[in-house]
């Protein structure tokens, strides 16, 4: 068994053109309590909840992401280096798997990669956007995931574009949903959140008190993730995303927005990304598995971004380069700061599991 999968608790339990910028290459930005010039009346105003507007945004019938290729506004791992398939692809044999699906699949660069790194390999595609024209006819496509599956599932930042509700603490200290009005994102502060599973998991995992300090629900993301592994049969269900822990939650929350390559101010208009960092710790607990970073899961899958021997220069000048920038490659997708700073959700699921 490989080795990033062992200690797994069983569930039984942007190279494109101009596009150098992950997410993570962000600006931080403090925001000063009640900063964001909200109504404090106490009233909501017929304004949807962040999580509303954000799906509408994204996902609405003329939404961001169905219409924009996310390559095209930033850069992920799978756009950094095809080392990162190759590792996905390792990861695939070495748990016995013949079977690839990645949920949130862009415009299917990872499965194009893994199939050209593997054509035996079945693959499959779940979007939300049209399968792209140039995708290989072998690569399958999907809207929804399907009732069941086996295999490996990958999710490459897709949790982090799962909306949530945003809750702020108000003067008299008490959380409040967050409203929004998409097309100015200005925002006013609704009731407390009423449903008992907000209230808990606020109070389990992201407890506030501060006037002014804001978080993001995670049991959207928890869901979403749980909704995967329902559907997984036999397999392994790795989620890769930018996130934090109880002891690293951001004060004032983590909503962002990128569009051509750039950090810009946060709107849900439906002209940008929108996102906002994974409550891992929460994620894990829900689904069970092994929660580590990414640099770590591609050094145990073989990425390594060790220079080549220099004497290599002056045998083999051609193998030397390639050579040159696979290590340089590895050493973005390994970066600490950077993509190697990620988190990897990796949960193992058997059919005796199930029973
Ligand atoms: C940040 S992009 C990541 C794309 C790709 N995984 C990568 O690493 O480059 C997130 C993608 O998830 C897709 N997505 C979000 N929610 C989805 C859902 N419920 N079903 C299918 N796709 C979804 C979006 O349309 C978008 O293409």
């Amino acid at each position: 068994m490989v080795q990033v999968l062992r200690g797994i608790r069983r569930s039984a339990v942007r190279r494109l053109g101009h596009i150098e910028r992950t997410r993570t290459c962000r600006r931080r930005r403090t925001r000063r309590p009640g900063g964001l010039g909200h109504s404090y009346a106490g009233r909501v105003t017929g304004l949807p909840t962040w999580r509303t507007a954000w799906q509408d945004a994204l996902y609405g019938a003329d939404g961001f992401f169905r219409r924009e290729a996310p390559a095209a506004h930033f850069r992920t791992s799978v756009h950094a280096s095809p080392l990162f398939a190759q590792a996905l692809v390792h990861l695939a044999h070495e748990a016995g798997l013949d079977t690839v699906v990645d949920v949130g699949a862009g415009r299917g660069e990872l499965l194009a990669t893994v199939h050209a790194l593997d054509p035996s390999l079945t693959l499959l595609g779940v979007e939300v956007a049209a399968r792209p024209p140039d995708l290989p006819a072998a690569v399958g496509w999907a809207h929804h995931l399907p009732a069941s599956l086996d295999g490996l599932v990958v999710a490459n930042e897709w949790l982090d574009n799962v909306p949530c509700d945003v809750v702020e603490v108000d003067e008299h200290g008490s959380a409040r949903l967050v409203h929004v009005d998409p097309p100015t994102a200005a925002e006013s502060l609704g009731s407390p959140p009423s449903e008992p599973e907000v209230v808990d998991w606020l109070e389990k995992w992201w407890p506030l008190s501060e006037p002014g300090t804001r978080a993001e629900v995670g049991t959207s993301r928890d869901a979403a993730w749980a909704d995967v592994l329902r559907r997984l049969g036999n397999g392994v269900a790795v989620a890769v995303d930018y996130g934090h822990t109880r002891e690293t939650r951001p004060p004032f929350g983590s909503l962002r927005s990128y569009r051509d390559g750039v950090e810009v101010e946060v709107a849900p208009d439906g002209s940008r990304d929108v996102t906002a960092h994974v409550a891992v710790d929460s994620l894990a607990a829900a689904a069970g598995g092994r929660l580590l970073r990414q640099r770590e899961a591609l050094r145990q899958l073989g990425v390594r971004g060790d220079r080549p021997d220099l004497a290599l220069a002056r045998s083999a000048p051609a193998s030397y380069l390639s050579a040159l920038v696979r290590a340089s490659e590895a050493a973005e997708l390994t970066d600490p700061a950077g993509l190697g700073g990620f988190f990897w959700l990796i949960t193992e699921v058997e059919p005796a599991a199930r029973s």
